[in-house]
């Protein structure tokens, strides 16, 4: 089978597609025939080099940490899913990336707890691009902020891959959803369900004005947003790969229910089924910037790695 890995970090160059085995499920695994993967911030850290060291220094390693498909085959331990089904399913934390198989691949391992039953109302290329993003945007609204009918939500990063998701499931939960993005972006947000939309590049957190809750993709000026609450308010950040929001997580952690949120990794079992039914009950559609095929992935790294996007990048298989 074909699968993305790479025999050392560096830029999207270093990314092959080679032939390999064909992995069999342990007892609580499933194998998947992929249909689609996407690239999130995390493959890209991984790929550089940036996540050393949990990821460690034995190659190749494989990439992609979603995906959709049909199962092939279930451990024995697996109930609940049969092969010729279709799921969605999500691989996170290190030892899963130190394999040389990830999940931009024809064929993939995953854990029968971080899958699911894929919406019906979406098509696998759509799947592709909603299920970690949409997982992370759903589980920071609804268990992280709280976010009630009519609440003010302000959304750093509104069309990224985690900010679009976030936008279109905020709108839906009844927030009054502010977005910010670059300014070529800023239709595209409006178009998703955001109320008010500010171009980042110009707009302060002061002129954004009071917020129920904040959902930070961002990273940067974590303490000026948090400033912006209200009182109640709540914020959550999921983007910790500097120092500066690491410290400022860290430094909120006094502040009680005003504290910065932030979480990372993978689904706690079961999540994902959620994901599937709110997705299902509401008739979310995802924001795809591009769509690219699996043989061409360190394109879409590229791509990714550019700026002003809007959306997802995903792979078809
Ligand atoms: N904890 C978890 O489970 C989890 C899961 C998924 C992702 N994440 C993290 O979430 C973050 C976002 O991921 P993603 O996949 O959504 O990335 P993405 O698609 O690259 O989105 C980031 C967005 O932020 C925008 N942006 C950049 N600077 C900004 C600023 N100062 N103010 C407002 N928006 C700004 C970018 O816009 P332009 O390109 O137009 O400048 C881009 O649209 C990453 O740090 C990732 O690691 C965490």
């Amino acid at each position: 089978m074909k699968t993305a890995q790479f025999a050392r970090y560096g830029d999207e160059g270093v990314i092959e597609i080679v032939d390999a085995p064909i992995p069999r499920p342990g007892p609580a695994e499933v194998l998947l025939r992929v249909t689609a993967s996407s690239v999130n911030s995390v493959d890209i850290a991984h790929r550089a080099g940036a996540m050393g060291l949990v990821t460690g220094r034995t190659f190749p390693q494989g990439l992609g940490v979603d995906a959709v498909g049909r199962i092939e085959s279930v451990g024995t331990d697996v109930s609940g899913f049969a092969p010729g089904e279709r799921v969605w399913a999500i691989r996170a934390g290190a030892a899963g990336m130190k394999k040389p198989t990830g999940l931009a691949a024809e064929f993939a391992i995953v854990d029968a707890r971080r899958m699911a039953h894929a919406p019906e109302s979406l098509d696998d290329t759509a799947a592709a691009a909603l299920v970690v993003s949409g997982y992370t945007a759903l589980r920071a609204l609804r268990d992280a902020l709280r976010l009630q009918p009519g609440g003010r939500v302000v959304i750093r990063g509104a069309s990224g891959g985690v900010g679009s998701a976030a936008v279109s499931i905020a709108a839906t939960m009844g927030g009054r959803v502010v977005g910010l993005a670059s300014e070529r972006n800023v239709e595209v947000v409006r178009a998703l369900g955001a109320h008010e939309v500010f171009d980042y590049a110009s707009t302060s957190p002061s002129e954004v004005g009071p917020a129920d809750a904040v959902f930070d993709t961002v990273g940067t000026q974590l303490p000026a947003w948090q400033r912006t609450l209200r009182r109640g308010g709540r914020m959550a950040t999921v983007a910790l790969a500097s120092p500066a929001a690491l410290a400022s997580v860290a430094l909120s952690a006094a502040q009680g229910s005003r504290r910065i949120r932030a979480f990372v990794g993978e689904p706690p079992a079961g999540q994902l089924a959620a994901l599937t039914a709110f997705v299902e009950a509401h008739d979310i559609r995802p924001l795809v910037h591009e769509t690219i095929t699996l043989d061409d992935i360190a394109r879409a790294h590229r791509v990714f790695e550019g700026r002003g996007l809007a959306g997802k990048v995903v792979l078809t298989v």
